[in-house]
C-alpha cells in the first residue's frame, strides 16, 4: 500500500509569527489545484501529489482555525473528477478516511464543525460512511465550520437548488414570484454558511472550474503559482492581508 510522501522544504518551514488580523474574510473557499504537477516534478505519481495535499489541507484548516475564519470550503473532489483513471478515484475517495482517523480528535479539540456540499450519495459506500460519521462526530461543535466540496459542482447544485424549489411549489409551499436572491440561498447546498468573502486557487490557474459559482458573485479572488502541496499559513496569510486591501464596492461607488 502506498504510504505518502512529505511535503517539501517549502511547505515544512517553519511559519513565521503573523501580526494578528483586523480585516478577514468570514468564509474562505479553497480550491486546491496542482497535486498531480506537484508529484510530476518530482518524478513520483500522481496520488503521491494528493497525499501531500491532504496534509497541506490539514495545514490550511488549523491556520484558518488559528486566525479566526468562521468557515472554510474545500474543492476536495468535483464532479468532473470522475473522468480521471479509476486508481486515481479509487485513492481520492479513500483520503476522506485517511484523513479523518489521523484529524477528527483535533477537529473536536478545535470545536469544528465539519460539513459536506456536493452529492455524496453517489459516493462509494465507505465514503459516504466517513462523511457520515465526520459530520456526527462534530454536529454539536460551535467553532469553525470546514465545508468539503465532495462529488460538487457549481452548475449541479444551481439545478438541484431548482428542483428544490420546483418542488415546494408543486407541493404548495412555495409560491412562484416570490423567489428572491435571499431566499434562493437557502435552496443551495451552502444554506446557512456565512457568505463567500475570497476565494483561493493555487496551481497559476485562473479559472473557478465550477465552484461555488452562485456564491462567489461577489467573492474576491486571489491566485498564486504555488502548487497546493506547497501552500503554507504564510501563503494563507499573505492571501488574507491582501483580501484586507481590496475595496469591496458590491456594485456600488464608494
Ligand atoms: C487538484 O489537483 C486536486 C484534487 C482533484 C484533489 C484535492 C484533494 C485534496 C487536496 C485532499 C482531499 C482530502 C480530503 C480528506 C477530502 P490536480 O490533481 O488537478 O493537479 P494537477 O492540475 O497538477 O494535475
Amino acid at each position: 500500500m502506498f504510504k505518502g510522501f512529505g511535503r517539501s522544504q517549502r511547505a515544512s518551514a517553519a511559519a513565521v509569527e503573523q501580526p494578528a488580523l483586523d480585516v478577514k474574510p468570514r468564509h474562505i473557499g479553497l480550491i486546491m489545484d496542482g497535486n498531480g504537477r506537484w508529484a510530476q516534478q518530482r518524478g513520483l505519481p500522481r496520488i503521491a501529489g494528493h497525499h501531500a495535499g491532504m496534509l497541506a489541507m490539514k495545514e490550511a484548516i488549523r491556520a484558518c482555525d488559528d486566525f479566526g475564519i468562521e468557515c472554510v470550503t474545500l474543492y476536495a473532489f468535483s464532479t468532473e473528477n470522475w473522468k480521471r483513471p479509476a486508481a486515481e478515484v479509487d485513492y481520492l475517495m479513500r483520503l476522506p478516511e485517511q484523513f479523518f482517523r489521523s484529524e477528527i480528535d483535533e477537529l473536536v479539540r478545535r470545536n469544528v464543525r465539519v460539513r459536506f456540499i456536493g452529492d455524496t450519495e453517489r459516493l462509494p459506500t465507505h465514503t459516504q460512511e466517513t462523511v457520515r460519521r465526520a459530520i456526527q462526530c462534530t454536529q454539536h461543535n460551535t467553532g469553525m465550520i470546514v465545508n468539503f466540496a465532495l462529488n460538487y459542482g457549481g452548475r449541479m447544485e444551481i439545478v438541484a437548488a431548482m428542483e428544490r424549489y420546483a418542488r415546494e411549489v408543486m407541493e404548495g409551499r412555495a409560491t412562484v414570484g416570490q423567489l428572491t436572491e435571499a431566499t434562493c440561498d437557502r435552496y443551495l447546498d451552502t444554506a446557512g454558511l456565512p457568505p463567500l468573502d475570497l476565494v483561493i486557487r493555487t496551481s497559476g490557474e485562473i479559472r473557478l472550474s465550477n465552484f461555488l459559482l452562485w456564491q462567489a458573485a461577489y467573492a474576491e479572488l486571489w491566485f498564486t503559482d504555488v502548487l497546493w502541496p506547497d501552500f503554507t499559513r504564510d501563503d494563507l496569510y499573505q492571501a488574507i492581508c491582501d483580501y484586507a486591501k481590496r475595496k469591496r464596492r458590491f456594485g456600488a461607488i464608494e
